[in-house]
């Protein structure tokens, strides 16, 4: 059995290209454009007509696994209808990541849902969990023979922030309570999918993609940027896995939110992808409708995030303490500048090479294997090891970076982790 997973990322959506979804609606109807963002989709990185290609090159690179998910808009764009065609491409593509023996995690939601979902079944409503299971399902019936690792949700709480908190992404709504609501039935129809994965696939491994960042108080000697910064925490990157362990989601931050939720989770997750970039400065504004101010101090990438390595570590060790497997599911930078990707690659990798041997970390995806569509940006953020080129067809470059992560792969191998998978 393989001993450790290294790959890299992608999803669906960000690379597919050739699909209608809420994002594409959103970007034709001028909504991004309303809140000041212009992303323009254009075909995504046109995966879904070059993909044979794309997986050869992540053999050339020597990763062994693959981090992937699957668009719902493409398999049931009209309510309960499902396409047999992108059914069928989908299974070629795991059937063709087996045979080069990349192992394939395959990602249930990252972010886009179909056009009709957002006005027929809402994720703050209950009935959401059932709309999202039922298509669920249809994969899990479909590939659950081939597909070991399963991540039911890609980092729900970042979602409904931009979706119910921000109004950022569809369906844009900017209202605390329905987004706390969004989170629980997310959490709901992951418990949903792990029962009915491991009744029929007991093999199987179950996780969720969880985003962490690391804060610090902007203000060292002001005691309530200190309180303000422990409350941020634990909102963002400890109260879902608190969940799992008490049955219930619960937060409260004077004048914002006030949310207590009984939840049966009962600890139904087998491992936690962690998804880490970046650390962050908390400050409070005496403005009690939006009292915190979040900033980078030194931000070095092209998406102005501050690069901070031993995050990675804190982070490792607060999500080993749920005593779960744990595998970085994302980790990356955009950047144009191929020698600082190199440089993030290595800091993060040794990071990663040392807590193996304490926790059961299990793999490392790199985020993202091609450059890619940013949610409100577009293409402009480069985070790939490959790079696209948009203005000749799409064209796949290997990155100096890529060779070198591959590089570092081989010297890591060697490495004994803590406990066999
Ligand atoms: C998301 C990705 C996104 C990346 C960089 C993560 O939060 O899962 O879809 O592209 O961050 O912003």
């Amino acid at each position: 059995m393989t001993e450790f997973y290294w790959g890299a990322a992608t999803s669906a959506f960000q690379v597919e290209g050739h699909v209608s979804n809420d994002f594409t609606e959103w970007e034709s109807l001028g909504y991004f454009r309303k809140n000041g963002f212009n992303p323009q989709y254009n075909n995504g990185c046109n995966h879904w007509v070059r993909w044979q290609e794309d997986f050869d090159l992540l053999k050339e690179l020597n990763l062994n696994s693959y981090r992937f998910s699957i668009e719902w808009a493409r398999i049931e764009n009209i309510k309960n209808t499902y396409s047999e065609t992108a059914l069928t491409q989908y299974s070629e593509m795991i059937d063709y990541l087996i045979s080069l023996n990349i192992e394939p995690f395959l990602t249930l939601h990252h972010f886009s849902h179909p056009q009709w979902f957002h006005s027929a079944t809402p994720w703050h409503k209950v009935e959401a969990v059932d709309a999202f299971c039922n298509y669920a399902k249809t994969i899990i019936d479909r590939f659950g023979d081939r597909i070991k690792y399963w991540i039911t949700f890609n980092e729900p709480l970042v979602w409904a922030l931009a979706a119910y908190g921000a109004g950022k992404f569809p369906p844009g709504y900017k209202n605390l309570k329905l987004m706390m609501d969004a989170v629980k039935n997310m959490l709901a129809a992951h418990v949903c999918l792990y029962d009915y994965i491991k009744n029929n696939y007991q093999q199987a491994k179950i996780g969720m993609a969880k985003h962490f960042i690391i804060f610090k108080e902007g203000r060292e000697w002001i005691l309530l940027d200190k309180t303000l910064t422990k409350r941020i925490h634990e909102f963002f990157n400890q109260m879902i896995l608190n969940a799992f362990s008490q049955n219930r989601l619960i937060f409260y931050l004077p004048t914002l939110l006030k949310y207590d939720s009984p939840i049966n989770l009962n600890n139904k997750i087998d491992f936690w992808g962690i998804n880490y970039y970046y650390k962050l400065y908390a400050q409070l504004k005496f403005n009690l409708k939006n009292p915190i101010y979040l900033f980078p101090k030194e931000p070095e990438t092209d998406m102005g995030w501050e690069i901070y390595p031993k995050g990675l570590k804190k982070i490792i060790k607060l999500v080993a303490s749920t005593g779960k497997e744990i595998i970085i599911t994302e980790n990356g930078i955009a950047t144009n500048d191929d020698e600082l990707r190199k440089h993030f690659i290595k800091k993060h990798l040794k990071i990663v090479k040392k807590a193996r041997k304490k926790y059961k970390v299990r793999g490392y995806f790199y985020w993202s294997l091609l450059d890619n569509y940013e949610w409100l940006i577009g293409k402009s953020k480069r985070f790939g090891l490959i790079k696209i080129d948009y203005e000749n067809s799409f064209n796949r470059i290997i990155k100096p970076s890529a060779f070198y992560y591959t590089k570092l792969i081989n010297k890591y191998s060697k490495v004994k982790s803590e406990k066999k998978i």
